[in-house]
């Protein structure tokens, strides 16, 4: 079966989201294993309550990116995954480890890229004024959250929205769109070629 591994840091709703897509009886992906550069993190009780190998790498004081990336990317090695989903994860990968894993490597993040990379996505929309928001799968690159698009969804802002609101409606949004992806490129459906880019398969 197709192998995923799942990266962390925080709450852990779209592992979630993984792990019951995982299960259902048409599944076609499996979760190899939950890697958290937080010890805190409550993604890792999820894990661990659905009996799947957790690991955490926390960085150490005066660790290099570089460092990390390597022990990260050792881990991983050790599973050979088909893919590696970053659901949450908030750290910054080096260029190296990105080039490493290219086109293994998804992440989803909320916003409609190429609007709002970075932090503080639903805050920056409803200062912008944009009436549109929403969520990005993409393939990772060394340009943070600058790869590949892979699919978006989008919601609409309301007059008396808040981000704590708006985070909700993301929540829903990306507990949908994340285990589709997933399970489209698990099919093949979704492919990365160097020659073509991004190729569906219908
Ligand atoms: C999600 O909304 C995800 O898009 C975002 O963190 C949240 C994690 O929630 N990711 C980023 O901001 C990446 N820079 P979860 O831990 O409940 O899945």
């Amino acid at each position: 079966a197709f192998q995923i591994v799942v990266l962390v840091s925080g709450f852990g709703s779209n592992l979630q989201a993984l792990i019951e897509a995982s299960r259902a009886s048409s599944s076609v992906f499996s979760i190899q294993a939950v890697i958290s550069n937080r010890n805190d993190a409550y993604a890792l009780e999820r894990a661990q309550a659905a009996n799947i190998p957790t690991f955490v790498i926390t960085a150490t004081a005066g660790q290099t990116r570089e460092n990390y990336d390597q022990i990260l990317s050792q881990h991983l090695k050790s599973f050979n995954p088909d893919l590696i989903v970053m659901a949450g994860f908030m750290r910054i990968l080096s260029a190296s480890f990105t080039e490493q894993w290219h086109h293994k490597l998804i992440n989803i993040h909320p916003s409609l890229l190429p609007k709002y990379p970075g932090l503080n996505t639903h805050q920056r929309a409803i200062e912008a004024g944009d009436d549109r928001h929403g969520i990005s799968v993409h393939y990772v690159n060394a340009e943070v959250d600058g790869g590949t698009i892979i699919a978006q969804a989008d919601l609409a802002i309301e007059s008396n929205d808040t981000p704590q609101k708006i985070a909700q409606r993301v929540h829903q949004l990306e507990h949908q769109l994340l285990p589709k992806v997933v399970m489209a490129i698990a099919r093949g459906e979704i492919c990365y070629s160097k020659a073509d880019g991004l190729v569906y398969h219908h």
